[in-house]
């Protein structure tokens, strides 16, 4: 389960520790690159993994890098809690699903709308009929002004069983609807993310379902009812000097799903009909049929939907410097910058740019102005993986770059300067086999060392390439 919710979650934060872990020294550029991830707070079961716990770990440190985080909640999660993920683990999907419930931690992910936040209130929705203090959402008019509580479609269509003994605690209401809607037709209904995390999708399916109550019970008592922060509640901006949110879009990526009883007993009693995809500016399903919704500017990064994973564009200013690269080593011919594009609170900020067919492109969303003294950037890497996005090596190329420009003294500009990106370790210098000669020869040189068992290994960094450095500050 640990293992498995890891990649659901991860704020992960990079502490200071440069000079420790990555040294120019001259002739390389070397550095263990794993030490960089300073503190990675897993969403380990029942411990310590709600996002306010990593929010408080993240403020201790600056600069705060926040990857691929399901900022408006991941899609799957839902999927979880009906018919079980088994995160690849060996266990029967029923299994998982026993397990991912009855963790108070399991609802963290839950999607919800950036347009509702917390509230006391009093309400009668979680309390079956007694009144109580509840914290619920109030919702602005922007969720109930559109559809699918800002992500693409609803997130969940079930059918509810037709079948009046499917469920013993099965009520007398319910009956007189289901007559009406004609005997054994079963009755679809779909449920956006503001329905979901508020409860109303767990209290729809309650009668069919035994685990509803305790998820309702959950929902209500560690989040709703938290005293200190409801995570299911959009974040602002971390008070932190410098952030950056770093994530993968371009990917095909789960946004919705179909139920159906499965007429097995529980923990097996939900199957997932279809599943709908957002790619490439539309959504579809898996069985190939198009569907309607508000399919965002890009997809996600397979795991969590583009919407939840850019939300953090929010805490750029007014003005932002958009600059879009090659992820391969350039040298400046196909860099993009626009400079102080408008960005209007609340919507996505969408650079008018080309893109070559083929070319992996990062973006990088830029702000050094609007809060003073603070910084605030967004990266978005083409078909980076929500599970390997920490491990990819252009992210750790970037973060290195920026982290090295940060503590430059002689820095000139506020972040690293996108114009060229050349070979910086040996491992980036290969053999081309075209030229017969290693590539990048401004930057690497054929240097043979014992025990190197193929051309491309004894291509290694000039010893120049410390001057070559300083073409970045
Ligand atoms: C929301 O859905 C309703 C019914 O499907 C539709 O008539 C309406 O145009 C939609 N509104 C928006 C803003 O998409
Ligand atoms: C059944 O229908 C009645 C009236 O149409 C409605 O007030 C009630 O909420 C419905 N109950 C359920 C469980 O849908
Ligand atoms: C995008 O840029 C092109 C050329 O640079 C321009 O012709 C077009 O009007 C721009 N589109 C928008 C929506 O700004
Ligand atoms: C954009 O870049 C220019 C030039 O580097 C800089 O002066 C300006 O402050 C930047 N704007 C923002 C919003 O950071």
């Amino acid at each position: 389960m640990s293992s498995g919710l890891k990649l659901i979650a991860v704020v992960f934060a990079v502490v200071g520790v440069l000079d420790k872990t990555a040294v120019v020294n001259g002739s390389q550029f070397t550095g263990d690159y794993s030490k960089l991830s300073g503190i990675i707070i897993p969403d380990h079961a029942e411990c310590k993994s709600r996002p306010d716990s990593g929010l408080s770990a993240i403020t201790e440190l600056d600069p705060g890098y926040i990857t691929g985080a399901p900022l408006l909640g991941s899609v799957q999660t839902v999927e979880a809690t009906l018919s079980g993920f088994t995160f690849g683990l060996p266990v029967p999907e029923g299994t998982a699903r026993l397990m991912f419930n009855s963790f108070g931690s399991s609802l963290w992910m839950t999607p919800f709308s950036e347009y509702c936040t917390s509230e006391n209130v009093y309400s009668k929705h979680f309390s079956s009929g007694r009144r109580k203090k509840h914290n619920v959402y109030h919702c602005d008019d922007l969720e109930y002004r559109f559809n699918y509580s800002g992500f693409p479609t609803n997130i969940i269509n079930i059918e509810i069983p037709s079948v009046v003994e499917a469920y013993p605690s099965f009520e007398d209401e319910m009956q007189a609807n289901l007559s009406k809607v004609g005997c054994g037709v079963p009755t679809q209904l779909s449920f956006s993310a503001r329905e979901i995390a508020d409860g109303t999708f767990f209290k729809a399916i309650e009668d069919y379902d035994p685990d509803s109550k305790r998820l309702l019970y959950q929902l209500d008592k560690l989040y709703h009812g938290d005293p200190v922060m409801n995570p299911l509640t959009p974040w602002e901006r971390p008070p932190l000097k410098n952030i950056f949110c770093i994530y993968g879009v371009d990917s095909r990526t789960e946004v919705g799903y179909y139920f159906a009883p499965s007429g097995k007993p529980y923990p097996d009693n939900w199957i997932m009909t279809d599943v709908v995809y957002e790619f490439e500016g539309s959504l579809y399903t898996r069985s190939g049929n198009l569907i309607e919704g508000n399919p965002g500017a890009a997809s996600g990064d397979e795991t969590v939907p583009y919407n939840s994973l850019s939300y953090c564009k929010n805490w750029l200013g007014p003005k932002v410097n958009i600059t879009r690269t090659p992820q391969s080593e350039h040298e400046g011919e196909d860099v993009q910058v626009h400079l102080d594009v408008e960005h209007h609170p609340g919507a996505d900020i969408i650079p008018n740019m080309t893109r070559s067919p083929r070319v992996k492109y990062i973006t990088y969303y830029e702000d050094s102005e609007s809060l003073p003294g603070q910084r605030t950037a967004v990266w978005e890497l083409d078909k980076a993986n929500h599970r390997n996005i920490v491990r990819s090596p252009i992210l750790m190329r970037e973060l290195w770059l920026e982290m090295w420009h940060d503590i430059h003294p002689d820095k000139k500009s506020k972040f690293v300067t996108k114009g060229k990106r050349g070979p910086l370790r040996d491992e980036d210098c290969y053999w081309d086999y075209g030229k017969a000669r290693c590539a990048w020869p401004e930057y690497c040189e054929y240097r043979y060392v014992f025990g190197d068992v193929h051309l491309g290994q004894s291509c290694r960094v000039r010893s120049s390439s410390a001057d070559l450095l300083l073409s970045y500050v």
